[in-house]
């Protein structure tokens, strides 16, 4: 059997798929631009000179582009078109749930679309907005202002532990039957912003509050703040899915792999923020 590579290896759902791969004790190759480690390899999408070392022993990828990026399917594109041409076929692409929903964001739909056109033997992940979140995007505002601050509105979601997602990355990249899938990856709950700010206030004994920013005050809170404005104008469409109610909703499918159910975003909030 060959190796899994991991790109995105370092990331938040990178480094917790090389966690499970390696309880399950899976051969692999982690991809990071900063190679560092024993297992790690070379691996840039924007240097098509590192796929070919990046993919030596693997025969299958999990695929994982950089947040924050627009036109992610621009720089992905020339790697599947590489594992093609490689005659690698078996991949897991990370997608997001409702991603066909952000607006002027289309860049998972259309990956999506090409995985499948392109003949792999694929599974789908589209996990919603990570519990992580918080701590990752948020954890200075809630740290030193006592805010969360994101353009979501009145929306709810229903933030999903990385742990749990990254679980089930490694589990469909090391069982059978998990081909042709696409799974929607949510956790147990749906909760507002100011829902998340009464569980951080308990937590950190502290009031945490959400300001509620409409997209305007966002963008110009963001960009004054020296962020440049394509960030302000991603996080607007991404959080846009949870203020118009698109991403109200759970599924089982995290059950339905592992048997388990999934992480509250309490547990996650507290491991972060306690
Ligand atoms: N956050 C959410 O709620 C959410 C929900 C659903 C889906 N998603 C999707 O999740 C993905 C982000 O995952 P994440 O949060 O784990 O990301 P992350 O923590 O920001 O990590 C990004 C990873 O990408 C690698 N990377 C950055 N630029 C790269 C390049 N040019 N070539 C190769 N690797 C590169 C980084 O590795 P090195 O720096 O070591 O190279 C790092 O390991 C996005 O596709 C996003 O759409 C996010």
């Amino acid at each position: 059997m060959g190796k899994i590579l991991v790109t995105g290896a370092t990331g938040t759902i990178g480094r917790l798929v090389v966690k499970h791969l390696q309880r399950l004790n899976a051969a692999y190759l982690a991809g990071t631009r900063k190679p560092e480690g024993e297992n790690d390899v070379y691996f840039d999408f924007n240097d098509p000179s590192s796929f070919e070392k990046a993919t030596e022993g693997a025969d299958k990828v999990f695929v994982l582009g950089p947040p924050l990026v627009l036109g992610l399917d621009a720089i992905i594109t020339p790697f599947l078109d590489f594992l093609k041409g490689r005659g690698i076929k078996r991949i897991v692409y990370f997608s997001a749930y409702q991603a066909d929903k952000m607006k002027g964001l289309d860049f998972h739909p259309k990956l999506e679309q090409k995985v499948k056109d392109d003949g792999f033997d694929y599974t789908i992940l589209r996990p919603t907005f990570f519990a992580q979140n918080f701590k990752n995007y948020e954890g200075d505002n809630i740290a030193q202002r006592n805010i969360i601050f994101m353009p979501a509105g009145d929306g709810k979601a229903s933030f999903i532990d990385a742990d749990n997602v990254a679980e089930v990355a490694a589990l469909a990249l090391t069982q059978d039957g998990h081909s042709g899938k696409a799974y929607e990856l949510t956790g147990p709950v749906t909760v507002s912003y100011d829902d998340v700010a009464a569980l951080l206030s308990e937590i950190t004994g502290r009031t945490i509050s959400y300001p509620k920013p409409g997209n305007e005050e966002f963008k110009s809170v963001l960009v004054s703040s020296g962020a440049p404005e394509f960030i302000a104008d991603y996080l607007i469409s991404v959080y846009g899915t949870i203020a118009a109610g698109n991403v109200d909703s759970v599924t089982d499918d995290y059950k339905k792999v592992t048997g388990k159910e999934p992480t509250p975003i309490r547990k996650v909030l507290e491991q972060d923020f306690a």
